[in-house]
């Protein structure tokens, strides 16, 4: 039965003439796990994963995914299916909750969140204090880090309904925080968030609308971007995620881990992948210059890699990147752009990439972020913001991981040890001796 971890046998380690019986967990899918959880305190020695390549840090029932048949499933849902038939609120409502909404429930949820999209007056005065070319990435990690100066009321952890109130000002917060930091790269005025706008429209709106004419929504823009958000809510166990949890751990208010997640995500190996695969697809240029960039991304001593291609656990097609490669389709074709040199580029380098055999025998294939990027820039966002708008929609899948990090009787403070390969036994020299 889902939601429960099942005894499926035992595994035994033998050490020092020693055996040790280690229990083995059935997942309701995927590989099963061994509890090392007492190795330590039964042989003395600690097990080592430099990267987690091979570690589960944790029991979960929100998100899915299978490398090898590239299949990814929210609340058991296939990415697919709530694509097609829901609304990013919607999908959040699931990651948060456990079930999708019924309509009482999905009206009182859209509705907690439309009116929860003020910030506080004075948290406007943050952004003054940045340059104006401060990259949004680091605007919006100081600016999520501050809300727990302003919202007090919901920094207590141990109490349900501040996590409630705490998830839903996060998630409701994020498009302004985020349009707010957009703005003020551009000099012009924060644009307030309308209340008869869909999440999407709303976000577009505060960052697209200027107080010297009417802003109209262009609907289908608004929902290919909705779409853009599903695919980013949740991924498991990923870097930011793990940092979330990590730093939840320790008892920090939930303000503070999604500003840790949104750190971790900025990395390029990571949610930076987006605005890296868009830099690299316009340094490539024409399709005539692929050849050389694939050389380079296979000469191991050249550190150029191809950004958006990869992944530590999808070793087939990331189910993402197909939708988000019909997703650019249709907005292109929308906006009259199918002849993207952009999108020709990144196509042809697909299409060799996959053909070649480095590719191949890696298990390489293009990630969320190859094509997220082209869209975006389709879209009007600048490059700088993609992973701000990565960040908008992954907010959901932290503060749902936190959420069940915080339930979960089994978490402890996360404290991981080491191989310790240092110096010992050093004689102290005072500095004159030296
Ligand atoms: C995201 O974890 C998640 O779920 C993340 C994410 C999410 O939704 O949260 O899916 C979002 O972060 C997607 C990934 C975005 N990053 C990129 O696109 C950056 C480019 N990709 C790589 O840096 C890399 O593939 C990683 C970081 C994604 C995965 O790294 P791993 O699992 O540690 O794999 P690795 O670096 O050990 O690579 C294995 C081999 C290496 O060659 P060898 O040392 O075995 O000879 O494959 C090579 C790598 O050199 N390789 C690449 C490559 N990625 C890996 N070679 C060329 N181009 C690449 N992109």
């Amino acid at each position: 039965m889902a939601n429960k971890k099942t005894e499926n046998g035992t595994a035994y380690i033998e050490i020092n003439n020693a055996r040790y019986e280690l229990p083995i967990y059935k997942p309701s899918i995927g590989p099963n796990v061994i509890d090392i959880s007492k190795l330590y305190s039964q042989a003395n020695v600690f097990t080592y994963d430099p990267g987690f390549t091979s570690t589960a840090n944790c029991s979960s029932t929100i998100t899915f995914v299978d490398g090898e048949n590239g299949v990814l499933l929210y609340r058991g849902y296939k990415i697919e299916d709530l694509v097609e038939h829901a609304d990013f609120l919607e999908v959040a409502y699931l990651l948060l909750n456990g079930e999708l909404p019924n309509k009482i429930e999905k009206a009182e949820f859209d509705e907690a969140v439309t009116k929860h999209s003020m910030l506080h007056e004075q948290m406007s005065r943050f952004y003054q204090g940045f340059r104006r070319d401060a990259h949004p990435m680091a605007i919006t990690c100081g600016v999520i880090g501050a809300l727990s100066a302003f919202y007090h009321d919901s920094t207590d952890i141990n109490d349900p309904h501040q996590r409630m109130v705490a998830s839903r000002r996060l998630i409701a917060k994020m498009p302004t925080i985020a349009a707010m930091a957009y703005k003020y790269s551009l000099g012009q005025p924060f644009v307030y968030p309308r209340n008869d706008l869909d999440y999407a429209s709303n976000f577009m709106y505060m960052c697209f609308s200027v107080p010297t004419e009417e802003y109209k929504v262009n609907k289908v823009l608004a929902d290919a971007l909705d779409k853009v958000f599903i695919l980013h809510a949740d991924h498991e166990q990923n870097a930011s995620t793990s940092t979330v949890r990590l730093a939840g751990s320790s008892g920090a208010n939930p303000f503070a881990c999604i500003a840790a997640g949104v750190a971790s995500l900025w990395g390029p190996a990571h949610g930076g992948a987006n605005e890296a695969a868009l830099n690299m697809l316009e340094e490539i240029g024409t399709t005539d210059n692929i050849t050389q960039y694939i050389k380079k991304a296979k000469d191991p001593n050249d550190p150029f890699r191809l950004m958006g291609f990869g992944h530590r656990v999808y070793k087939s097609y990331d189910p993402r990147a197909k939708i988000m490669q019909k997703t650019c389709h249709e907005v292109l074709d929308v906006l009259g752009l199918k002849n993207d040199p952009l999108l020709k580029v990144a196509m042809e380098l697909e299409k060799i990439a996959l053909e070649d055999p480095y590719f191949v025998e890696k298990k390489l294939y293009p990630n969320v972020d190859f094509y997220s990027g082209i869209i975006l820039k389709a879209l009007g966002f600048p490059k700088d913001m993609f992973t701000v708008l990565f960040a908008l929609a992954r907010t959901v899948g932290w503060i749902s991981q936190w959420k069940e990090m915080i339930a979960d009787t089994e978490q402890r403070i996360g404290r991981p040890r080491q191989l310790y390969i240092g110096n010992i036994d050093k004689n102290f020299k005072k500095i004159q001796d030296r």
